[in-house]
């Protein structure tokens, strides 16, 4: 990014520590995976084991298959830490750096590591599903990182983390909704509770793109045409279990099926973050600035008219994940 540019974001660390690290909530105050799992300190622990067991026996396996793809996302971790440290102006120099986007960054990714955690314990607790199988998935992600093409700009790096906070907002929810429909309502809880991290991370990374509409107009509705071009991928694209070349795509279709993330989602995600960040309303562009106003604005429609003509015969795929047992995608 020119130096033009990060001085933008240098500009920006009065701001960030005044209006994005109060969405960082204190460690006293977060809740924690242990929370919501059986204590293996307590003499109860064996029971409440048995518990979570039998209500896992009523969830379906292919919600399973979504479930474990959304902890693998999570637990690619590294990844994600990795991607905001390469924005231009904002990425941690030294690990400890004391600025406000590298306080930030540490404090997101510190919340964030609640998330693979919970669901990590849970699903090692359900007896539903391969745990080797998921952890070699795990480990062969984390190998691959990820290739979202934000290059090092925190324009493209912020469009990319609000419009991923809200799809990750947006599916934990539903598998919260999904699992409460099963009878399990602890389930949906953990589900739940980890929306509601993803809901506030989301204001934070929204405010931010809001802040840089606001002093660089053009540049940041470019950045979002030019993200929006490139289509937003998923964080986990590059999954794979050692046998399935298709794994993120056999994963997806079932999360579309199932409505746990859908081509739907990703209209609306767009459509509310057009809205959010007033784009129709932006004055004073430049023409490639009209442009790419245009092209954003009119998108989710696009979106929607394409997924609509999008129909698929049934198929049938095994996951590793669950014993090799097959899905329909
Ligand atoms: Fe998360
Ligand atoms: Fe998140």
């Amino acid at each position: 990014m020119p130096p033009e540019k990060i001085e933008i974001f240098k500009n920006l660390e009065g701001w960030a520590e005044q209006n994005i690290l109060v969405h960082l909530k204190a460690v006293e105050k977060c809740w924690q995976p242990q929370d919501f799992l059986p204590d293996p300190a307590s003499d109860g622990f064996h029971d409440q084991v048995m518990e979570l067991r039998e209500r896992a026996k009523e969830i379906p396996d292919d919600y399973f298959v979504v479930l474990v793809g959304d902890m693998i996302t999570e637990e690619a971790l590294p990844t994600y830490q990795t991607l905001l440290n390469n924005g231009d102006g904002v990425r941690d120099e030294t690990a400890a750096s004391l600025t406000s986007w590298a306080k930030w960054i540490r404090g997101w990714t510190a919340e964030e590591n609640r998330h693979g955690d919970l669901l990590n314990k849970y699903l090692y607790l359900c007896g539903r599903v391969d745990m080797r199988q998921i952890e070699k998935t795990i480990q062969y992600l984390i190998g691959s990182g990820m290739d979202p093409r934000t290059e090092n700009s925190p324009y493209l790096g912020f469009i990319y983390t609000s419009f991923q906070e809200r799809a990750t907002f947006i599916s934990h929810g539903n598998t919260a909704r999904h699992a409460k429909e099963y009878g399990d309502s602890k389930l949906a809880q953990i589900c739940g509770t980890i929306a509601s991290d993803e809901k506030r991370h989301e204001t934070a990374y929204t405010k931010i793109v809001e802040k840089l509409f606001e002093i660089d107009p053009d540049a940041t509705v470019l950045a979002l045409a030019d993200m929006m071009r490139k289509k937003i991928t998923m964080p986990a694209h590059l999954m794979y279990n050692g046998r399935d070349d298709n794994l993120f795509d056999h994963f997806s279709s079932v999360a579309q099926r199932l409505g746990v993330y859908t081509a739907k989602d990703y209209a609306d995600i767009l459509e509310f973050l057009v809205g959010r960040w007033k784009v129709e309303d932006k004055t004073g562009l430049s023409s490639e600035g009209r442009k790419a106003q245009d092209y954003v604005c009119g998108l989710p429609q696009r979106i929607r008219r394409l997924a609509l003509g999008r129909a698929k015969k049934p198929q049938y795929v095994p996951f590793s994940w669950i014993f090799d047992k097959e899905v329909k995608l």
